[in-house]
């Protein structure tokens, strides 16, 4: 008697950060946040889980090896299945996860492994309202998990529900694309969950940019309504400069940003300065962590990728491959204030359609 579900999604990037929850159980958040997921085809978990009468306890599998525990956060999502499934006498699950790109990234796995795991119970014992069941399950696992139940734009609102949805889906802005740098960071940083915690606690500056959300949402939104990238660009840097001040205003403060992360800034303004015609070619943001993630409409890539080649001449022979020419002096006339270190990877990747069941 012996069922099982396998299911696939994709980690999301924040564009308007969450950070702060006013309930820790539930992971209710402060804040309204919108994300794109990323395309399925190039990175995502994969899980799959199963269940059957002869199964005397829950267990994970991650790569292929049995884990000793579960982890609080996922035993609290089993649990709301247990309480959600109406015969009361269910049953233990085995759970298999694997991801597709590596956890030294950047990008967080947590997004992507909950809302895989939670699309897969939620057709596994068949629930109700399949979608907002799932994005449920994936935010008690990981907050910033519910965004990655849908393709395309999508927005977890912080009042009702708390659910997720989809504003536009991937194929609303075709020409967009995103480019994630991978510095060499071996320094581990603080938890999202703890740092988050902390920030409410001690910062000032956090009920600051709580009441510059609600506009900037409806800005965003109308921005990418109209593909318009420079107000795009614009709102997407200061919310992610806006995320990392509260951070260190936060005692003790929490810095994710490195000398690369800075250098990165200082590159990109000077790039889209450059021929001094108001367009900007590049946005970036950063999560809880070094690495940036750059977004530049497809016609702007290959020039980005040459800017790149020139100033960090240590990248991988994938993103060589990407690169149509050899870099060119045409980038000598930026100066910078800081030396930059080793980039280690270049991803280059589109925005996602969301999920698939697979089996
Ligand atoms: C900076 O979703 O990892 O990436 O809800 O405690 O699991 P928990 O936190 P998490 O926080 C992500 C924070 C962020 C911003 C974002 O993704 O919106």
């Amino acid at each position: 008697d012996c069922r099982s579900v396998t299911c696939q999604a994709s980690p999301n990037i924040a564009l308007i950060k969450y950070w702060g929850k006013r309930n820790e159980e539930l992971i209710l958040p402060d804040n309204d946040s919108l994300s794109i997921t990323l395309d399925t085809n190039d990175m995502h978990s994969y899980t799959t889980v199963s269940t059957s009468s002869s199964m005397t306890c829950d267990t994970f599998y991650f790569d292929g090896v049995q884990q000793t525990k579960l982890a609080s956060r996922m035993q609290k999502v089993l649990n709301e299945i247990r309480r959600r499934t109406k015969d009361g006498k269910i049953k233990f699950v085995e759970i298999r996860s694997h991801n597709t790109f590596p956890a030294s990234s950047g990008l967080a796995s947590s997004a992507s492994a909950y809302a895989s795991l939670a699309i897969a119970l939620t057709n596994l014992f068949n629930l109700d309202d399949a979608q907002s069941t799932a994005a449920y399950l994936a935010r008690i696992g990981s907050g910033s998990a519910v965004r990655s139940i849908y393709g395309g734009f999508v927005r977890w609102s912080s009042e009702g529900e708390c659910l997720s949805s989809c504003v536009f889906p991937a194929e609303h802005w075709s020409e967009f694309r995103i480019v994630i740098l991978i510095f060499n960071s071996s320094k581990k940083a603080v938890s999202s969950t703890d740092a988050m915690q902390r920030t409410r606690q001690t910062s000032t500056l956090f009920q600051a940019r709580l009441s510059t959300i609600n506009e900037k949402m409806t800005q965003l939104i109308e921005a990418i309504k109209n593909k318009d990238f420079n107000a795009f660009a614009k709102i997407v840097m200061m919310d992610s400069s806006q995320f990392h001040a509260v951070c260190m205003d936060t005692y003790p403060p929490v810095i994710y940003l490195n000398e690369q992360s800075k250098h990165l800034i200082h590159l990109v303004h000077a790039y889209n300065q450059m021929d001094g015609d108001q367009t900007t070619k590049v946005a970036y943001t950063f999560d809880a962590g070094p690495n940036p993630f750059c977004f530049i409409r497809q016609e702007h890539v290959d020039e980005f990728l040459r800017l790149l080649k020139y100033f960090y001449p240590t990248v991988n022979a994938d993103a060589d491959k990407q690169v149509s020419s050899d870099a060119d002096e045409k980038f000598s006339s930026i100066t910078l204030p800081v030396t930059p270190n080793v980039l280690e990877r270049i991803v280059l990747t589109k925005i996602g359609s969301g999920p698939k069941i697979i089996s």
